[in-house]
């Protein structure tokens, strides 16, 4: 069986396509969802995709990805910024972590350029859309590969 990657979304990421397109392009969730289990495939990892409006949905996500998942991918949405808790979670089940945000957060709001998530993420992806996903995807296969390189 292949490894199982639990790529998570927050809160508002089920309305890609219709919110913002000019910030967070086209492409709807359903649309990233489909590249990210393709991609998967190429890579041989098992793609779980979710998405929640509710932070405790996605700390006990995190939580249960400890001894089934490989690693994590995450776009927390606004909660990147502000929570502490889904941090713990991370940092609680101790696999590789890669951030993804569809927009440059750098580039954006003062209050977007800080993520609690990227203090137990590998590295951050951000700026290159619902691309950013596949790429999250390329790095964590090297990641999970390689236990060297782990967390
Ligand atoms: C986002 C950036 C966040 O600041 C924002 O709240 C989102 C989406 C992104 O993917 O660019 O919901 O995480």
């Amino acid at each position: 069986m292949d490894p199982i990657i639990l790529i998570l979304n927050g809160p508002n990421l089920n309305l890609l396509g219709e919110r913002e397109p000019e910030i967070y392009g086209r492409q709807t969730l359903a649309d990233i969802e489909a590249m990210c289990v393709e991609r998967g495939k190429a890579l041989a990892l098992e793609v779980d995709f979710r998405q929640s409006n509710s932070e405790g949905d996605l700390v006990e996500w995190v939580q249960q990805a400890r001894g089934r998942a490989a690693g994590i991918v995450i776009n927390a949405g606004a909660l990147s910024h502000t929570s502490i808790a889904i941090l713990d979670a991370l940092l609680a089940v101790e696999l590789p972590v890669v951030e993804v945000h569809l927009s440059n957060i750098f580039r954006r709001e003062h209050f977007r350029r800080h993520s609690h998530v990227a203090r137990a993420a590998k590295g951050v992806i951000c700026g290159f859309g619902g691309q950013g996903y596949a790429l999250a995807l390329e790095a964590i296969a090297r990641l999970v590969g390689d236990k060297d390189q782990g967390r």
